[in-house]
């Protein structure tokens, strides 16, 4: 007998299912992740929306709860799993998966434990969707987007950064308000780096085409009495401003990522501010990723217009009143190099910032030992940063000297590690907290919830498999030395820590 199925449809033609025209997966189904879903579905930009996570169970609620609003929605298919097999013949992916900065913590802290993950995400994304345009999200965005670059293999034009698209919203907001107008109508960017060291460009700022700067030629300037560079300073601040409020942002990078995603699925050749590879361009010669006004669109073209204007923007608020010109914008900006040298950490080559040397050494202002000024400050921070990190390392060490089974190496190998790490528990914090002096809890409880701490326990655990990180590598060969030497912790912990003689050893090897 026939099925209610059957008697209700009946194909008038049969074969394999079309693939899905206009795919979307989103990696990490977190805060971020779910507000770049939702506001993707609400603006009915794919046929078919992929979730993947590590946490299988929320993985499976988000998908469940979204399947269940299909009524109100236009997309037919929305489906979820662990397995990449679950993001073939994606169009767009969105890469929001990773920690996140707690509260007061810089985006740049959560290098090395988002590139541990992107290593293991990013093959498999290209895996099984070769020809997708990768919109990395995961913070420090600049950083990871060079990475996603280079661990993809894919050319440069199809892997993004969400980078100041953001940061340029909550820009064109907070002016807008100020001058009683909608955000669409004043129109302005923010370049450079993502977060704490973006770049706004105020010489391009205007409203219906009418400069801000013609209007009052010290806008962003501290010479300004009317303040406006404290825009900036809002933008700059409102992620920790949020995060103070709420835990985490969400819903702005979610609606400014649907944004990109309708530019590149409806090929609309809009013009974003997105983070690329910047070589090639104003005349740097090293690979970065920073964000410049960029023309997206289907065909996975990228091309960067041409910012002649920044040529004359003296007066941009980051750069101080001294004379500029558009290579200097980027390359006199500590941002490429201290890009560079996040990048560096993370264990992918990248190239001396031969450019910037050249640059500045054609000025006349070359610095001791053939270094320029910037390179000597740059050494001078280095050294401070060295030593203080020393005095911590010193102090703990003589903790941990005593303390031998902190960390709990629970994984037979490192691929189930790091596809179950979230869940895991990694380190014994109850045990380690009894065992320390009262007056240090404060400032402990609060430490081993840092970023910090965790790639610490992440790199102990990691070293079981691969080979030790370097910074490991030296505590513990300290640790083994307090013990050869047999300077213990006396076993009724007192808040007296063995005195850090490392300091100039330290000083000597940079
Ligand atoms: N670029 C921007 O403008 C911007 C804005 C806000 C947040 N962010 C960044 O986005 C990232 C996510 O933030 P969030 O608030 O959603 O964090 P969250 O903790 O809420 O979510 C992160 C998700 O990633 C998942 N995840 C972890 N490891 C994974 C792996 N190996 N594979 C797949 N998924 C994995 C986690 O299970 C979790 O669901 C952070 O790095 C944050 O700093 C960027």
């Amino acid at each position: 007998m026939a099925s209610v199925m059957e008697k209700l449809i009946t194909p008038l033609a049969s074969g394999p299912a079309e693939p899905p025209r206009n795919k979307v997966t989103v990696v990490g189904v977190g805060q971020v992740g779910m507000a770049c879903a939702v506001s993707i579905l609400l603006r009915e930009l794919t046929d078919e929306l992929a979730l993947v996570d590590v946490v299988e169970d929320r993985l499976k609620g988000e998908m469940l709860d979204l399947q269940h609003g299909s009524l109100f929605l236009k997309t037919p298919k929305i489906v979820a799993d662990k397995d990449y097999s679950v993001t073939a013949n994606s169009r767009i992916v969105v890469v929001t998966a990773g920690v996140r900065q707690q509260e007061g913590e810089s985006r740049l802290n959560l290098v090395q434990r988002n590139v541990n993950i992107f290593k293991h995400i990013i093959p498999q994304i290209v895996k099984y969707s070769p020809d997708c345009t990768l919109i990395v999200v995961s913070n420090p965005v600049d950083v990871l987007t060079y990475v996603t670059w280079k661990l993809s293999g894919l050319p440069k034009h199809r892997v993004i950064g969400s980078g100041t698209n953001l940061d340029s919203a909550r820009f064109r907001h907070i002016m807008a308000e100020k001058l009683g107008i909608h955000s669409s109508s004043f129109n302005g960017y923010i370049l450079g780096e993502h977060g704490d060291s973006s770049v706004p460009v105020w010489s391009g700022a205007n409203v219906a085409g009418v400069s801000l700067q013609k209007l009052n030629p010290d806008i962003g300037t501290d010479k300004d009495s009317e303040n406006w560079k404290d825009a900036h300073k809002m933008v700059v601040d409102s992620a920790y401003e949020v995060i103070k409020l709420k835990g985490y942002t969400n819903w702005a990078i979610g609606l400014s990522v649907a944004d990109l995603t309708e530019t590149l699925v409806k090929n609309l050749n809009r013009v974003h501010p997105v983070s690329t590879m910047v070589k090639g361009m104003y005349g740097i010669g090293e690979e970065v990723y920073l964000s410049m006004p960029c023309v997206l669109n289907s065909s996975g073209e990228l091309k960067s217009t041409s910012l002649s204007e920044l040529v004359d923007d003296r007066k941009n608020g980051n750069l101080g009143g001294e004379a500029l010109d558009v290579l200097e914008l980027l390359q006199g900006n500590p941002t490429l190099e201290r890009l560079q040298a996040l990048a560096k950490r993370t264990g992918v080559k990248v190239a001396r910032l031969e450019a910037l040397a050249v640059g500045q050494k054609a000025v006349g202002e070359e610095g001791v030992g053939g270094r320029s000024p910037a390179e000597e400050e740059e050494l001078r921070n280095a050294k401070l940063n060295v030593q203080l990190r020393e005095v911590f390392a010193a102090r703990f060490a003589t903790m941990f000297t005593d303390y031998e089974s902190f960390v709990i190496q629970n994984s037979p190998d490192l691929e189930s590690w790091l596809t179950n790490r979230e869940q895991m528990h990694n380190f014994d914090k109850a045990s380690f907290l009894s065992d320390q002096p009262e007056p240090y809890l404060p400032f402990l409880s609060h430490f081993i919830e840092t970023q910090m701490f965790a790639t610490f326990i992440d790199n102990k655990i990691m070293s079981q498999w691969e080979e030790k990180e370097p910074l490991l590598r030296v505590f513990d060969g300290r640790i083994e030395k307090a013990r050869l030497y047999n300077v213990r912790a006396p076993s009724l912990r007192s808040s007296v820590y063995q005195k850090c003689t490392f300091l100039k050893e330290s000083g000597k090897k940079l």
